[in-house]
This record gives structure tokens, C-alpha cells and sequence, in this order.
């Protein structure tokens, strides 16, 4: 019997149900049930999202849920499909305890990836595919000692996260910003977001980082507009209403199977656009690696082709501010890097860029702030210089390999 993680398929309502889905399916007797559920819980640290509706959950507690409903269903053989996607660092490598766990007890376990930092030293054995076909296959070691230029021309992640090169993006200083204040986001009474005072400096790249439930997606919404918040938001002196944000935005979202609407890629990047240049749609296909598809229906593609197709449609909308959420997800590296590269030459047509993200790779190449939450709140922002990389490597790397020690 296997089980497989695909985190948008959701059974039930409430987190409760959809962690005893699994087992409930295997006509489990309810001690038995109750006993599984309890286990996941506590084996996945998952007591703050009992008792939830799961639509109110973020995207990487979504995930959680999805890992802890399988996991109580106690299978043999588990195949997981990006089971990192909108995990924070701390969350991946608790993951990676936990397989651990399940390798030793004797499971099987195949994993589709991109991020291969938490395999390594894991997995025995990584297998990649090409063209439908297995192309090649690598040890943890091989892994470790390919050289860079031959990892990424077969499109693979970097392996060890302490090796990313950071490159200081240009950036002009600006002295037109977005001023930021009191703003103050509550969901059934509860504040999930507050941030007092920010000053956004225009034609900034800025990555948005923080835990999971930190309240990222809750701030880009709020910002362009789709959300219901209070506080003031100026830009050159002019106070700018949620419709007037709602204008000037475009939001690729963390599930972009929410904003796919037509029959045809083409399509899907010119709907509802202003922007009447259909050989500029082209050319964007053709940056992105999605020429070939253009007249494929966008629910027929894979999870990164469909991210590719919805960073195309912001980009083509011409709209002044930009939001990703989680644009990276499911890219591999020339994926990945083509999107850097195209933040970076949209920088001056675009007033701001959001990057929601928890890629490393992605805030080091193609990022000039960051922007950091933390439990709703502005921990800080800063300009990614020599003076910062330092922080933001903690970020990623030491900080919260500490935490998750203790
Ligand atoms: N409708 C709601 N009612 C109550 N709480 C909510 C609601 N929507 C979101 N939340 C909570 O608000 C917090 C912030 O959510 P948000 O989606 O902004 O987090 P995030 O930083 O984007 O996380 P992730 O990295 O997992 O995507 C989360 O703890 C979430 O559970
Ligand atoms: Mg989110």
C-alpha cells in the first residue's frame, strides 16, 4: 500500500478529519484511528494546527496537514511529490527527521524533488529524469562533487545550501517609496498582522521571508488590495484605497491552480490585459522555456510549467506592483534563475516587486531587499549588501538549524 502527498487534494474541512482520512480508508477500528492521529500529531509537531479549518491554514501549514494525514495511515511505501514546496527551513528539515525515521523502520520511500539540500546524505539513491525517460542516476556523493556547471546544465538544485553564491543585485536608491502604516490584518477577530511603520523604496526587489504562518500571503494580499486590512498606504504623497492597489497589482499566488482560467497558454497570459502586444506575450513564452506549449490547455501542465505560465501573464499585464507568492515552488535551477532574470529586467518598469519566498537560491540571485516577518509582525527589512548576506545566510542556514537541535 502506498500514499501519496499532493497537498491540494484536501478530503475534509477541518484538519481533525483530514489527519484521519487515511486511516478511516482502511476501516481502522476508531482506537486505532485515534491512536494514529495522536502519533502524527505529536511525531510532526502539529498541535498548533488541530482543531483548524483547513481553509484558514497557510500554504506551508496546508502542507504539514497533507504530511501528517499520510503519515498516521502508517503505509509501507510512501511517494511524495514535492513534499518542500512551501516549507519553511525549519519545517524541510524536520521533514527530513522524519524520513529519516520512516527509512529505518524499513519503509520505501520516493520522493520527486527539486530542492536536493535535505535529501543529501538520505536518499541512496537520486534518479533523474529526462524527457520521460530515466537519464541518469547519482549517489549522494556524486551529487555532492559535480561540478556547478554540470549540475545546472542538467537543471538540478544546489545540494548544500552553505555553498549558494550571493550576487549583490544593482539597485539605484530611490527616494520615491510606498509608506507603510499601521497596517493591521485580523481574521475571525484575531490579528494576524501587524506592521506599524515601513518605508518601501521604489523599484525594489523585495523578499519576503518568514516561517510558515508569518503572515507573508496575508501581507501581499493586503497590500494589493484583496484583502481587508486598516492602516494607510502612500505613494508619492497620494493615499492609495484598496481599489486604486487592486488596480495597480497583479498577484501570482502561492496555488496558482487558482488563477488559471483558459483553453490555451496564449490565452492565459493576454486575458483581461490592457497590454494588446501579442509578440510580447511571445517573447516572455520564450524567456520562460514555454514557447513549445503555447497553445497546450494550462491544466494540462506540470506544477512549474503552470508557475512559469502565471509569472508570464504578471509580467505581460504591465501592472506597477508585483506580487509572487512562492514563485519558485516547483522550478528547477533554470527555471529558477530565468525568473531571477526576469525580476531583474523588469526592475525599473515595475514600481515594487514582492518575492514571497523560502528559496535561498532564488532571494540570493535575483533579490535587493529583504523584507522579514515574523508571527505577523516586522522583525526587519534591509538592503541585501556585504553588510547583510551574513544575516540572511543565518536565516537560511544557522538560525534555524539551532532551533530545530533544541
Ligand atoms: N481566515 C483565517 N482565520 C484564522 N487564521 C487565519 C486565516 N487565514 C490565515 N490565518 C492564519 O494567519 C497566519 C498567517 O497566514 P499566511 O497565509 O499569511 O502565512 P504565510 O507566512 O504566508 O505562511 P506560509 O509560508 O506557510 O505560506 C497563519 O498562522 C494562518 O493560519
Ligand atoms: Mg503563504
Amino acid at each position: 500500500m502506498f500514499f501519496k502527498i499532493q497537498p491540494v487534494s484536501f478530503f475534509h474541512i477541518d484538519t481533525d478529519g483530514e489527519l484521519a482520512f487515511g486511516c478511516e480508508n482502511q476501516a481502522m477500528e476508531p482506537e486505532q484511528i485515534r491512536r494514529r492521529v495522536k502519533k502524527s500529531v505529536i511525531d510532526l509537531h502539529l498541535e498548533a494546527l488541530t482543531g483548524r479549518n483547513i481553509f484558514e491554514l497557510s500554504g506551508g501549514e496546508k502542507q504539514q496537514i497533507a504530511c501528517g494525514s499520510v503519515y498516521a495511515a502508517n503505509p509501507k511505501v510512501y511517494v511524495l511529490d514535492e513534499p518542500s514546496s512551501n516549507l519553511d527551513v525549519k519545517a524541510v528539515l524536520h521533514l527530513r527527521q522524519i524520513l529519516q525515521r520512516l527509512k529505518q523502520e524499513g519503509n520505501t520511500i520516493v520522493i520527486a524533488e527539486h530542492r536536493l539540500y535535505y535529501l543529501v546524505e538520505l536518499a541512496d539513491r537520486f534518479v533523474y529524469m529526462d524527457n520521460s525517460t530515466i537519464a541518469q542516476c547519482f549517489s549522494s556523493k556524486e551529487l555532492l562533487q559535480m561540478p556547478n556547471e554540470l549540475r545546472q546544465a542538467l537543471g538540478l538544485r544546489i545540494p548544500d545550501l552553505s555553498k549558494v553564491e550571493t550576487t549583490v543585485s544593482e539597485y539605484k536608491e530611490s527616494n520615491n517609496a510606498m509608506e507603510i502604516t499601521d497596517l493591521i490584518c485580523k481574521r475571525n477577530k484575531k490579528e494576524i498582522l501587524s506592521v506599524h511603520r515601513l518605508s518601501i523604496p521604489k523599484h525594489a526587489v523585495i523578499a519576503v521571508i518568514g516561517k510558515n504562518g508569518a503572515g507573508k500571503s496575508t501581507f501581499a494580499e493586503c497590500i494589493s488590495g484583496l484583502q481587508k486590512c486598516s492602516g494607510q498606504i502612500i505613494t508619492q504623497g497620494h493615499l492609495c484605497k484598496p481599489k486604486e492597489r487592486v488596480r495597480r497589482s497583479f498577484l501570482v499566488m502561492q496555488d496558482v491552480n487558482r488563477q488559471l482560467f483558459c483553453d490555451s497558454v496564449l490565452e492565459e497570459i493576454t486575458m483581461g490585459s490592457s497590454n494588446s502586444n501579442p509578440d510580447e506575450a511571445k517573447e516572455l513564452l520564450d524567456l520562460m522555456n514555454l514557447s513549445s506549449l503555447a497553445d497546450k490547455h494550462p491544466a494540462s501542465l506540470s506544477g512549474g510549467q503552470k508557475q512559469r505560465v502565471t509569472i508570464c501573464a504578471a509580467i505581460y499585464a504591465k501592472k506597477k506592483w508585483l506580487f509572487y507568492d512562492e514563485p519558485t515552488s516547483g522550478l528547477d535551477y533554470d527555471g529558477m534563475q530565468h525568473f531571477a532574470d526576469l525580476l531583474k529586467m523588469n526592475q525599473d518598469k515595475t514600481e515594487f516587486s514582492f518575492v514571497i519566498t523560502h528559496d535561498m537560491e532564488l532571494v540570493m540571485s535575483g533579490c535587493t531587499h529583504v523584507l522579514h516577518l515574523e508571527k505577523g509582525k516586522l522583525k526587519e527589512f534591509y538592503r541585501i549588501d556585504g553588510s547583510t548576506q551574513t544575516r540572511l545566510r543565518q536565516f537560511f542556514l544557522c538560525e534555524e538549524r539551532e532551533e530545530i537541535v533544541n
